[in-house]
């Protein structure tokens, strides 16, 4: 075993022994027909399954739930509503096992270049290595940098939330602008919404993403220059979104406040390119640094969680990255059976690969979880929505499912009429906190009932007796009900999993988005992809470039599609920009 391969064990508790640890993914033969005959076994099996409802699994085995559940931490998932029994789980480990699972896990964790496309490691667990052991890329321990920067932007964050960090004019900083776009945005505003009884009174926090002036208006009109910190994140630093809101901003204070000189106590930068930092305009001193090893969607534990970090301290960020560790030590040790993301991911694999699934939602019954589907779109979408594997080869089978969701009760006012009645199969999370921040308890519980009735209505469906029954109850007579019965009938057998949290905390909800990032990496594994680049979002970027300079160009363009063409001739002239198109093209 390798050195890097021992201290990737070490930093998870684990001590590398006689126990066989296999450290190598050998793509051979006999890989690949494992791998098959794994996936064979399923199909197989998947016939067998697909006839059985949950409701009669349940009632002829009250272990199930016993069975069924896993807990780390404070995190308890109940899998036991799933279209499966104990065979499907083992016969889904085994595809795991076959796709070489435990091998790419030890490989991301000590660091190898995974992301085979873009030669880089993917180290977002390095971020959060609590453990003192040294992780090695290219053959440097790149612990140094990442606890130096930890340290950094902890005595920055201290220094404004203590008001010892002041605006040009004096004024204690009351307001802070995350200005960054995918990752640079999205997991900094959930965690700070999740996070939000934990924030300093007194301290707001803002989001700039989309370009959309009216968007970046909203947030600036409300703002004191004097009193506001802008933090512009970027891995890049060249984003266009990001750059003009930045740009953007800039003017806005500079308009409000003159001196060039006073930018640098109100702009900071998050960024792996201090070239470009510079360039921007802010003093490097006030940039924090990440790698190319974190990509930007697994990019919140590093210094894109500045904002974090303001808003609710060092040391609740501390607790926060020891969440996310303590589900990176499950991940690594736990049984392949018992181990969460790995259980997610399968059961993910199975309802989409076999049970043709489209998509998944993700339904937190938490207020302060509003926008963890948002978050968890760009997590798996941008990982495992692709079409071709690791070796450049088509993928045979279905990849990421489209994943969407919303806040659970809003939710039962608006779509679950399709989870519960349409004829498509959506295998859902409901994800929920025993207890609430909120004084109102009665609300919570009454929030709870809900979360817990829906997963048992999904499951048990209503038959055509206990429909009749129902409306024999209310005095009717089920006769006369004629044709509307059927319309009351539930077919249930729904799958769901539900993830109960004891509390929302920094700890916990860092456990939260570990799981899911495993549960993505998991999936990219048992796919063959490579789940750390996004080549597919290039190709409209460049476009888009190529047509803003034709809204000001000479003549419409003539170079793309007809219906581009005529689209943009058509913005052009309602824009001002001409007064008769010539491109009316067809
Ligand atoms: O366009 C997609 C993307 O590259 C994401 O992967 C990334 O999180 C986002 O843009 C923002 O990139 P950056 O942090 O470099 O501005």
């Amino acid at each position: 075993m390798t050195e890097q391969a021992r201290n990737a064990l070490q930093w998870c508790g684990i001590r590398p022994g006689a126990e066989e640890v296999r450290d190598e993914r050998a793509e051979t033969a006999e890989s690949r027909v494992a791998m098959r005959d794994a996936m064979t076994a399923l199909m197989q099996h998947y016939r067998d399954i697909e006839p059985l409802q949950m409701r009669d699994l349940f009632a002829r085995d009250p272990q199930r739930f016993d069975r069924f559940s896993v807990e780390a931490g404070d995190l308890l998932l109940d899998f036991s509503k799933n279209r499966i029994t104990d065979e499907t789980v083992s016969l889904l480990v085994q595809l795991a096992e076959a796709a070489g699972v435990p091998e790419m896990r030890l490989a991301m964790f000590r660091g190898d270049k995974i992301n085979n496309t873009e030669q880089r490691a993917v180290l977002h667990t390095a971020l959060r290595n609590r453990s003192g052991s040294p992780v090695l890329v290219d053959g440097q321990d790149v612990m140094s940098g990442v606890n130096r920067e930890i340290a950094r932007m902890g005595a920055f964050a201290e220094r404004v939330r203590s008001g010892e960090w002041r605006g040009f004019s004096g004024k204690r900083i009351t307001d802070v602008v995350n200005i960054g776009i995918g990752g640079s945005d999205l997991g900094p505003k959930m965690v700070c919404e999740a996070l939000e009884p934990f924030i300093q009174p007194g301290l707001a926090l803002h989001f700039i993403s989309n370009v959309d002036g009216i968007a970046t208006e909203e947030v600036l009109s409300a703002l004191d220059p004097e009193t506001t910190l802008f933090i512009v994140a970027s891995k890049t630093f060249t984003t266009q979104e990001t750059m003009t809101n930045a740009a953007t901003a800039r003017e806005w204070f500079l308009s409000r406040c003159g001196d060039e000189s006073r930018i640098a106590k109100h702009f900071v930068a998050v960024s792996t390119n201090s070239e470009a930092v510079a360039d921007f305009g802010i003093d490097v001193d006030n940039m924090f640094v990440f790698w190319d090893w974190v990509g930007g969607r697994f990019s919140l534990w590093s210094a894109i969680g500045l904002p974090i970090m303001i808003a609710i301290g060092e040391q609740h960020f501390s607790e926060l990255l020891d969440g996310a560790h303590a589900m990176d030590c499950h991940f690594m040790a736990a049984p392949l059976e018992e181990n969460m993301p790995v259980l997610l991911a399968l059961l993910g694999v199975w309802y989409q690969n076999y049970f043709g699934a489209e998509s998944h939602a993700v339904l937190p019954y938490d207020h302060h979880l509003r926008s963890l589907p948002a978050y968890l779109q760009q997590l798996d979408m941008e990982s495992n929505g692709k079409s071709v594997d690791r070796d450049g080869q088509p993928v045979l089978t279905t990849t990421s499912p489209v994943l969407w969701g919303a806040t659970g009760i809003n939710g039962q006012h608006a779509f679950y009429q399709l989870l519960h009645q349409g004829s498509r199969l959506v295998p859902a999370d409901f994800i929920a906190t025993a207890e609430t921040h909120s004084g109102l308890r009665h609300h919570h519980d009454i929030m709870m009932s809900n979360f817990f009735s829906q997963t048992e209505a999904l499951m048990r469906g209503r038959t055509l007796a206990e429909t009749e029954g129902a409306i024999a109850e209310t005095g009717q007579d089920p006769a006369d009900a004629g044709h509307r019965v059927n319309h009351m009938i539930f077919e249930g057998n729904r799958p769901t999993n539900t993830l109960l949290l004891r509390k929302m905390t920094p700890r916990n909800l860092g456990m939260l988005i570990a799981l899911y990032e495993h549960k993505i990496f998991v999936q990219g594994v048992i796919w063959n992809l490579n789940s750390f680049d996004q080549w597919g979002v290039e190709l409209g970027k460049q476009l888009a470039r190529t047509i803003l300079d034709e809204f000001d160009a000479q003549a419409s363009p003539a170079t793309h599609d007809a219906s581009t063409n005529n689209l943009i001739s058509r913005y052009r002239r309602m824009t001002g920009r001409e007064d008769l198109a010539p491109g009316e093209r067809h």
